[in-house]
């Protein structure tokens, strides 16, 4: 096992989503994350899911991470909600005391964006790390000379169980 992969498996692999650029701030919209452009729903399977085949691999909600950026953070987020498994792709982005939630549009129940931490019962939202990257200088006028970054994000080892 080469270095890299050996790393990605004791830590998870890191994917790029996007540049920075790409997400604009939902704050700036009435209806919330609901169906924007600016809110990216990406597949990203399980390192080593022994269940699953390559071609049903991504296929699932459960591989799916929502990211987007609100008053100027960026999340990433399960797009599964922790009480009954609705997309958290059409719920709605709140601000809360010292930072924001998100309402599932299911039955309603809340989490806590910072700490996933819901409003009933034990439930969590599982919440993805998140890195901004410089990108590679390339010849012509990039990222680089625009201070845009790259925006990756990583599924934390501790939401590894299949
Ligand atoms: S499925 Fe989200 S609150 Fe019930």
């Amino acid at each position: 096992m080469d270095i890299q992969k050996e790393q990605e498996s004791k830590e998870g692999a890191w994917h790029k989503v996007g540049m920075l650029s790409e997400f604009p701030d939902i704050s700036h919209e009435s209806i919330g994350c609901k169906i924007l452009p600016g809110c990216k729903t990406k597949s990203i399977p399980k390192p080593q899911d022994p269940k699953k085949s390559k071609a049903n691999r991504g296929s699932g909600l459960e591989d799916q991470v929502r990211v987007f950026k609100h008053k100027g953070f960026m999340h990433a987020i399960d797009n599964q909600c922790p009480h009954s498994s609705f997309p958290l792709k059409q719920g709605s982005v709140f601000d809360i005391e010292d930072g924001a939630g998100i309402r599932c549009f299911r039955h309603g129940w809340q989490f806590d964006l910072f700490t996933g931490t819901g409003d009933r019962g034990s439930h969590t939202l599982n919440l993805w790390d998140i890195e901004l990257r410089n990108a590679p200088a390339s010849g012509s006028m990039e990222a680089s000379e625009t201070g845009d970054k790259e925006v990756w994000v990583r599924r934390p080892p501790s939401l590894w169980a299949f």
